[in-house]
């Protein structure tokens, strides 16, 4: 079998000011496999950004530990030199908002141009724009609006171009952090369908992030799910959208937000209550409070990730 693309072992990310610390990731195992698909989800706030700035080695105001192996090379030993020939070429990230991914003042094809020409150097002219082709028509626009300055493309296009430069360099693996959330309907549908596509036809993995459940239930084959920092749930995709399996009572409270079009009236039920304050962790399971299957133990210990029927659970009610 072929070794995970991606390893996170008790990864823990804590932000550091002079005034306080917030542990913003805490303990995150998490391995995924070549041609995967691992949907991260949870509110905004549960540490999902950091997860993949971490990743990334993106963060600078932070404490980061534990281990981040990516193609078995750790992360977290490389120096800057190693990190800038590694990052886009092995591991790339398409940022949450496209427009401050891109630089306002190049076009789009002089951005993916330098993107090429940095990592290979030795690519010629008539080889850069040959293969700044094949991403457009990856992408599926036109290569003429690559000739554009990021202001005069729609949200979709920019964000079709966001994945053209992650993917430029061919890497084994895509971070992916809530890129469609900033569209409408219609053209999120088009990009997700347009991701799949692209993923099938490359093989690379991808972390998909997205506080939207049910498009993550659609796109991946495993979703974890995040609370307060923490992977509450990892489950395969299929028991998500399976309504008989068992799952964590956040993850049930995520999916009972999820409209059935089969309903005949559609009553859309939020999870009562707020995620907790990062910098203020009370003790215990940090989804307690707002629990509705709360138990006395669970003020008192936080549940480990253990496994289960459907993956793995953090939760007292399963063991
Ligand atoms: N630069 C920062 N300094 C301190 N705290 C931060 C910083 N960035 C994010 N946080 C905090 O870390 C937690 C996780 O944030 P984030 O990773 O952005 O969550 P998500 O992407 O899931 O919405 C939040 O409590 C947020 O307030
Ligand atoms: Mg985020």
């Amino acid at each position: 079998m072929a070794s995970n693309v991606l390893e996170l072992d008790d990864l823990t990310v804590t932000y550091v000011s002079r005034t306080r610390r917030v542990p913003a990731v805490r303990n995150v195992t998490l391995a995924v496999k070549p041609h995967e698909i691992v949907g991260l989800v949870g509110e905004s706030g549960s540490g999902k950004s950091t997860l993949a700035f971490a990743i990334m080695r993106l963060l600078t105001n932070a404490e980061v530990g534990g281990q981040i192996r990516v193609v078995g090379q750790n992360m977290l030993a490389m120096d800057p030199e190693d990190l800038r020939r590694f990052r886009w070429k092995t591991i790339s990230m398409a940022f949450q908002s496209a427009m401050n991914a891109l630089n306002p003042v190049m076009t789009v094809q002089r951005q993916i141009a330098d993107t090429l020409k940095y990592h290979q150097p030795h690519l010629s002219d008539e080889q850069v724009r040959q293969r700044i082709r094949e991403l457009a028509d990856m992408v599926r626009i036109d290569p003429a609006r690559f000739q554009s300055y990021p202001h005069e493309l729609s949200g979709g296009m920019r964000q079709r171009v966001v994945i053209a430069i992650a993917i430029a360099l061919r890497p084994n693996v895509v971070i992916m952090d809530e890129p469609t959330t900033a569209l409408d309907v219609v053209v999120q549908r088009s990009l997700l369908e347009n991701i799949t596509a692209i993923q099938a036809q490359t093989g690379f993995s991808i972390v998909f992030i997205s506080h939207d459940l049910s498009l993550v239930t659609e796109l991946a084959d495993r979703i974890a799910i995040m609370y307060a920092g923490r992977i509450v749930e990892l489950t395969a995709a299929s028991a998500a959208a399976d309504p008989g399996a068992r799952h964590h009572p956040y993850t049930q409270g995520l999916l009972a937000a999820i409209p059935r079009l089969s309903d005949e009236t559609v009553v859309i039920r939020g999870i009562p209550g707020n995620p907790p304050d990062m910098a203020r962790l009370a003790p215990g399971c940090p989804f307690a409070p707002r629990c509705p299957q709360r138990m006395d133990r669970c003020l008192n210990e936080e549940p480990a990730l253990r496994p289960a029927e459907t993956g793995q659970i953090a939760c007292h009610l399963f063991h």
